[in-house]
């Protein structure tokens, strides 16, 4: 068998997880609200219309924070058509997916949900066919205390209490030429910047996203990100990126699509750093992966004018599960500059939750994968030492068969090894030395794989994709030997002995 030699040091560290990295998105498209989250008449529907399930589902992948209302749903949207007595409020032509918003969900019924689950919002201003002056009316909406118009409108729609929303999207993917007002990065600079300027007179404590590049395919990265920058530095926080990815028929391509995520990130922290220099600025400026997954675009049809209808329902199989965890790890070995990440998206749209509506809600394949680095890679992420055989692609050159991530938690005194097996044929042995950590054990080795790739989880068949343990027992020391079976995701966690 093939060796994977692997070395980890509790000196040698990347950076602390923010737990935010493991967000997601909901978008008011398709079914992500309506028959997603929001179900009123549903049999486990709570007594604001919020589906139970939905909510068991979302508590176990322990979602920190989630971002709203879109999306390119956004660039079309007026917020304040979402508030006030339901019945009073317009439905809509949503131009972005060619439905019928019909409002009945809205920011106060989103902070609700919020609310019950824990979960930050992370909120996004229109700034297609919104203005910022909108921009800022909407964050007195949500975070001035009173006493005002906006504030005023709050507490008469039954909200007292500020929402303190912390985090704001200055629009979403506003490069794309798919985008209701798509700006060039001069308009939106200047545009993101006025806005910016007044949400934070509003509100001086929030912390905002400028939109970076919709994807590492658009003719204008980096430029794109530069010239935003160079417009916006010293007013946000953060520049987003957003990337998806599908199998196109090659499957080692495919599932190096870590690789690919990976230089997406190190060109945009580096056009960040030109424009740090450039200004002799102090600030480091963050990213904020706030749309990542796996989607198969190729195969989105729009149905016309319909509420809710079942469009981008991606039906994630066994080898979408193996390709995720690779990008999960990607994020993790750069939690020293992506402080934020949203799984796109949470609920039935190119989701890790499907629901039937009226019926259940199942795991997707892609669920698991999320659940653990969600649950388990928490604490610092290790500049761990490994030494891979090579796998050859077309398309991302030669990439190291196993993509992996370990985090250390300090609270319990664990770590959790992430790991993905590209190797079609062969599995590898995984030669892990701890070296400062000193004894460890096993305490539990979870994979996911089997022979059927296109294995997926249905209605009728929900646990036909899940991961399996492996006997682990007799398995501790300094010098452990794992095997990571061919075309696998992989888990394993240990304990460690000494402090
Ligand atoms: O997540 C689906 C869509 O992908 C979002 O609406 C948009 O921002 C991106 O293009």
């Amino acid at each position: 068998m093939k060796r994977v030699t692997y070395f980890a040091d509790k000196n040698y560290k990347i950076g602390q997880v923010d737990p935010k990295l493991f967000g997601s998105f909901i978008e008011h498209l398709g079914r992500a609200v309506y028959t997603g989250i929001y179900e009123p008449g549903h049999p486990t529907a709570d007594e604001d219309g919020f589906r139970k399930d939905v909510m068991d589902l979302v508590k176990e992948l322990n979602v920190p924070i989630v971002r709203y209302p879109g999306g390119n749903f956004l660039s079309g949207y007026d917020w304040t058509d979402g508030i006030g007595p339901i019945e009073n409020r317009p439905r809509r032509l949503d131009l972005a997916w060619r439905t019928t918003e019909p409002n009945e969900v809205g920011i106060d019924e989103f902070m609700k949900w919020a609310n019950k689950l824990n979960i930050e919002p992370m909120l996004a201003v229109n700034l297609g066919t919104g203005t910022p002056k909108e921009a800022g009316f909407f964050v007195e909406y949500c975070n001035h205390p009173g006493n005002t118009y906006w504030s005023d409108l709050r507490i008469q729609n039954g909200h007292k209490d500020p929402y303190n929303v912390k985090v704001w999207c200055l629009g979403n993917e506003m490069d794309g030429p798919w985008q209701i007002g798509q700006l060039s990065a001069e308009d939106y600079g200047k545009k993101a910047r006025e806005t910016a300027k007044i949400m934070k007179w509003v509100d001086p404590t929030i912390e905002l996203v400028a939109c970076g590049s919709s994807s590492a395919e658009m003719p204008t990265f980096p430029e794109w990100d530069r010239v935003v920058l160079e417009h916006l530095y010293e007013h946000v926080d953060y520049i987003s990126c957003h990337r998806y990815y599908e199998n196109l028929g090659d499957t080692n391509d495919f599932l190096g699509s870590f690789a690919d995520m990976d230089n997406f990130i190190k060109t945009i922290a580096s056009t960040a750093d030109y424009v740090q220099a450039k200004y002799r600025s102090k600030k480091k400026m963050y990213i904020s992966f706030d749309e990542w997954n796996v989607w198969y675009q190729k195969k989105v049809e729009l149905k016309d004018w319909e509420v809710a209808p079942p469009i981008l329902e991606d039906i994630y199989s066994l080898l979408d599960s193996l390709v995720f965890g690779g990008l999960m790890c990607t994020l993790l070995q750069h939690v020293d500059r992506v402080k934020m990440a949203s799984l796109a998206q949470l609920v039935n749209v190119i989701a890790p939750i499907f629901t039937q509506k009226g019926g259940p809600a199942i795991k997707q394949a892609i669920f698991y994968p999320f659940y653990q680095v969600s649950n388990y890679g928490r604490g610092e992420v290790l500049n761990t030492l490994i030494e891979a055989p090579k796998l050859a692609t077309n398309r991302h050159g030669d990439i190291p068969l196993v993509q992996s991530s370990t985090t250390y938690n300090a609270e319990d005194n664990t770590l959790s090894i992430f790991a993905l097996n590209c190797s079609e044929d062969e599995d590898l042995v995984l030669d892990a030395q701890f070296r400062s950590f000193g004894s460890v054990q096993v305490i539990e080795h979870v994979v996911m794989d089997g022979t059927d790739l296109n294995a997926v989880n249905n209605f009728a068949n929900p646990d036909n994709v899940k991961p399996r343990n492996v006997d682990v027992s007799n398995k501790s020391g300094d010098h452990i030997e794992i095997t990571l079976p061919r075309m696998s995701w992989n888990m394993i966690r240990l304990q460690c002995t000494s402090n």
